[in-house]
């Protein structure tokens, strides 16, 4: 079944958060001053359980959902995420599943996730400056571990994908080193325009490094050449190293916005249904299954006419709504980007 809604989109990827905690503090995402020692984190009571999130994707596949990204936080916190994983990827109609993550338990866990069937992760990696990649995840935590973590879940057999949220200032002397390293490598490096997520992480337009920018300067150094999207609704736009199979993506939603093609509903870790990453409010899902018991059916209608009534396009509207009283938004850490 294919399910619409009002800008005529489909329903087509679901990505789940599983943790809202991370034993990062991006200065971009959770910073430390807000995201400190007292801050209230979910109790593990209100976290979806296997069970919850197994009917929930099944219930979404039966909507038209193929493609499944599991999040955090950071999901690898999750206790026995494999076993979710391999679960996950059992449900008929999911065709691929992924995994983003910040690499720091990758290592440990590379062997179990390709054993548990998954072909392909993104993982976050701002700078291959210990100093800069230090400051940057708030915690000082050392490169030198992520890159190792890396390279055992490329050893694995995982395809690996690399995103880097580049800030003006901060890291953008890090753009050609790691699109260097990158392609060595054979990772698919993705740049990310830094986005107004949340409420805290003092975004503000002259830190954002226009894609365009970014493609000039690596179009210098690199010939690249633009692919056709995979499908609708591809969050990245992609290019081609020219003569070679290696790829680099742009993911533009502050210069760019792609809501029109926008085909992903979001569940929080205490299962929200949220219909746009900038979203205010959620939808409880959970309280509809653990409350009021109500049947597959029954939810499954639920979120169809949700989906239905849908308008959501934040990124095309951002100047627009900037000049509105703000609301407060939905951290990035909860929802997972
Ligand atoms: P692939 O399936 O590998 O292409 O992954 P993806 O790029 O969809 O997922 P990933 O978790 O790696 O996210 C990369 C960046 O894209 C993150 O900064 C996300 O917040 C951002 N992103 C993903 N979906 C959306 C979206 O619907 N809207 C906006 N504004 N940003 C998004
Ligand atoms: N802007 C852009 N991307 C962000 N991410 C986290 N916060 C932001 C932000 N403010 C990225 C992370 C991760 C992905 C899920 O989202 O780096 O790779
Ligand atoms: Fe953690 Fe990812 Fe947010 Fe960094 S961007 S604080 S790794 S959830
Ligand atoms: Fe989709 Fe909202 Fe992102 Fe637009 S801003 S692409 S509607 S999640």
């Amino acid at each position: 079944m294919t399910i619409k809604d009002t800008l005529k989109r489909p329903l087509r990827d679901l990505r789940i958060s599983v943790m809202d905690q991370c034993n990062l503090r991006c200065t971009y995402c959770m910073p430390k001053e807000v995201f400190g020692a007292d801050y209230a984190f979910l109790p593990s009571e209100k976290l979806l359980t296997f069970d919850e999130i197994e009917d929930l994707v099944r219930i979404f596949s039966s909507l038209g959902v193929k493609k499944i990204r599991i999040t955090g936080g950071e999901p690898l916190l999750r206790k026995e995420l494999p076993q979710l994983i391999e679960r996950i990827i059992s449900i008929q109609g999911i065709e691929d599943v992924a995994l983003t993550t910040n690499g720091i338990l990758l290592g440990h866990y590379a062997k179990q996730l390709k054993e548990a069937g998954l072909k392909r992760i993104n993982v976050s990696l701002d700078s291959l400056n210990s100093t800069t990649y230090g400051q940057m995840n708030g915690r000082k935590f050392p490169v030198e571990r992520v890159l190792k973590s890396i390279e055992q879940a490329a050893a694995a057999g995982l395809h690996i994908k690399i995103n880097m949220v580049v800030q003006r200032g901060v890291n953008d002397g890090d753009i050609l080193p790691l699109a260097k390293y990158c392609f060595e490598k054979g990772y698919t490096l993705r740049f990310i325009e830094f986005m107004d997520v949340g409420n805290t992480n003092s975004w503000n337009l002259e830190k954002v490094v226009p894609s365009r920018e970014i493609l000039n300067t690596l179009q210098e150094m690199f010939p690249l050449e633009p692919i056709n999207p995979k499908y609708i609704g591809e969050v990245a736009k992609r290019y081609r190293y020219k003569n070679t199979d290696k790829e680099v993506g742009f993911i533009s939603s502050i210069t760019e916005s792609f809501c029109s093609t926008c085909n992903r509903a979001r569940i929080s870790a205490d299962g929200k249904l949220y219909t746009c990453l900038f979203a205010t409010e959620g939808t409880d899902l959970v309280g509809k299954i653990r409350d009021e018991a109500l049947a597959n059916k029954e939810l499954t209608d639920f979120i169809s006419e949700l989906w239905n009534k849908r308008e959501d396009r934040y990124s095309d509207q951002r100047v627009e709504l900037s000049k509105q009283p703000s609301k407060q938004k939905i951290e990035m850490s909860y929802i997972g980007g």
